[in-house]
């Protein structure tokens, strides 16, 4: 075990973990931040993402040492039930869901697309999202979702 900092959501922490163990590992368990989802565990579903330094990864398949000195960002740092992020207003309105389990890293991958381009055209819908795993079929929805929260992020702006 390592004494290990963290940044994660603009708050320090420290925790004791081996430097190999699971970034996923390190979120739930120690920092109880369970939107990061295990889902298959070998990133290929992406329900596990997080941003670091505003790029999407998968936490199940990054050691925690990775992290170490980089801005974490997990979904519990996007909004907050009172106070949600465009994005997900956008996704409640849209319905872009069904059982969310793999809610987290649909927002995440949006939260960095529209950062990135605050206008994504299908193709950059396309490339953002395709590696994401819905096995309830939200996708259409969710692609409305996105469409609807950078136009009402474009109206803030
Ligand atoms: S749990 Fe990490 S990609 Fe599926
Ligand atoms: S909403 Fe159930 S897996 Fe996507």
């Amino acid at each position: 075990m390592n004494s290990i900092s963290l940044q994660v959501n603009g708050q320090a922490h420290v925790v004791n973990a081996d430097s190999d163990c699971p970034l996923l590992y390190v979120l739930r368990d120690d920092l109880k931040l369970n939107n990061p989802r295990f889902g298959c565990g070998l990133g290929q579903c992406g329900a596990c993402t997080v941003l670091i330094n505003n790029v999407p990864m998968r936490s199940c398949q990054l050691p925690v040492s990775f992290a170490v000195g980089k801005h974490i960002v997990t979904l519990e740092g996007l909004g907050t039930t009172e106070k949600p992020h465009p994005i997900q207003a956008a996704f409640i309105e849209e319905q872009a869901f069904q059982c969310g389990y793999c809610l987290n890293g649909w927002l995440m991958t949006a939260k960095a697309l529209l950062d990135q381009k605050p206008n994504p055209n299908d193709r950059d819908l396309a490339n953002a999202f395709d590696s994401l795993v819905c096995r309830c079929g939200s996708h259409i929805r969710v692609l409305a979702a996105v469409r609807r929260a950078a136009e009402e992020m474009k109206g803030r702006a």
